[in-house]
């Protein structure tokens, strides 16, 4: 993967694309148009990139999701260009988008070839803390006792502890032993990849998240975590007794705990979001006459670098090619 840190400031293009597609769209209570301005704007985008580049978490099957589907090559496969595992969220909080509430980033994740996993259920538990935390929790002990250990290493008083919880009926026992405990808990009503990333990132001002969500998310969010030393540790959690049934017969260990480098390996990992509304590590899309602003982050694994790249578009000039159906299309974005 030796070329791969070319396409850095490429994959930033991608998802601020992808941003700036999908926030024209906010408030108008649509979330599937949101996520089709996304998935357009990416899959546009993405055909610039020197990469042999294949997805292996999207939009769905292939079946299922004509666009951004598993296995689907992306990039231009130039001779020797890098191959690359492509993941991407075109937009991870559709529904925050669709009634503009803030949380929502648009999001993608390189790493070398065969190094994301494959976790088969939509959900999984996921446990996730910053880097002076990495190998000091337990995603099966109580939760209680986690966040005693965490905020003693820390050096905090319980009543400073804060943990992001999705706002769900199935945390509602969880978050009545962390108010029982006294932590405060920040609880966010969808968009769990800022989420973990916020409590992963080194002097945030959150300090563990906790709970059932997507299981793709969890694993983009680990891609973002290789840079930041930050620990997720993850669970298969079936849905119903049929999932687990049909997936411990396909011989899937349930009781197995995914640790950040089981769910993206590799030496180089790169991540890119761009905030699609206001978050609590990303701004979301600001629209002024005939221009808009975006801001955005890029890690990368290998030197562990952070940029947080600020950028003026001016709409008078600025084209976005939209990859719908077949051919690219150039559209300008400007009102
Ligand atoms: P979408 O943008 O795909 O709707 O996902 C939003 C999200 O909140 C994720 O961040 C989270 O992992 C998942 O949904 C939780 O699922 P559910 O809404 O079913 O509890």
């Amino acid at each position: 993967m030796s070329s791969s840190r070319e396409i850095t400031l490429d994959l930033v293009r991608v998802t601020e694309a992808a941003a700036l597609m999908s926030s024209r769209l906010l408030g108008r209570g649509d979330k599937n148009a949101v996520d089709q301005a996304a998935v357009d704007a990416m899959r546009g985008m993405l055909d610039y990139i020197n990469m042999k580049g294949k997805v292996v978490i999207g939009e769905g099957e292939k079946d299922e999701a004509p666009m951004l589907y598993i296995g689907e090559e992306v990039g231009n496969w130039g001779e020797n260009a890098p191959e690359l595992d492509i993941a991407v969220d075109p937009v991870d909080g559709t529904r925050l988008v669709a009634y503009g509430r803030p949380n929502a980033i648009s999001v993608i994740a390189a790493a070398e070839r065969g190094k994301i996993a494959y976790i088969p259920t939509f959900y999984s538990l996921k446990l996730a803390a910053g880097p002076e935390l990495k190998g000091k929790l337990d995603i099966n002990a109580p939760i209680r006792e986690n966040i005693r250990v965490a905020a003693a290493i820390l050096g905090k008083e319980i009543s400073e502890f804060t943990v992001v919880i999705l706002d769900r009926e199935r945390h509602r026992e969880i978050i009545e032993k962390v108010r029982s405990l006294g932590a405060r808990i920040k609880l966010i009503s969808d968009g769990d990849i800022a989420g973990v990333i916020a409590a992963a990132m080194p002097e945030s001002f959150v300090d563990m998240y906790i709970g059932i969500g997507g299981t793709p998310e969890g694993i983009l969010a680990a891609a973002a975590l290789r840079t930041t030393g930050g620990e997720i540790q993850m669970k298969m959690w079936p849905i119903n007794e049929d999932e687990r049934e049909s997936l411990e017969k396909e011989g899937w260990d349930l009781e197995k705990v995914y640790f950040t480098e089981d769910l993206v390996g590799g030496e180089e990992v790169i991540f890119a979001a761009t905030g699609v509304t206001n978050g609590e590590f990303l701004n979301g899309v600001k629209y002024g006459k005939h221009k808009a602003i975006t801001e955005s982050i890029v890690m990368r694994s290998k030197t562990r670098t952070i940029r947080k790249i600020i950028t003026y578009h001016d709409l008078r000039y600025k084209t976005i090619p939209l990859k719908s159906e077949g051919e690219v299309k150039l559209v300008r974005i400007d009102y």
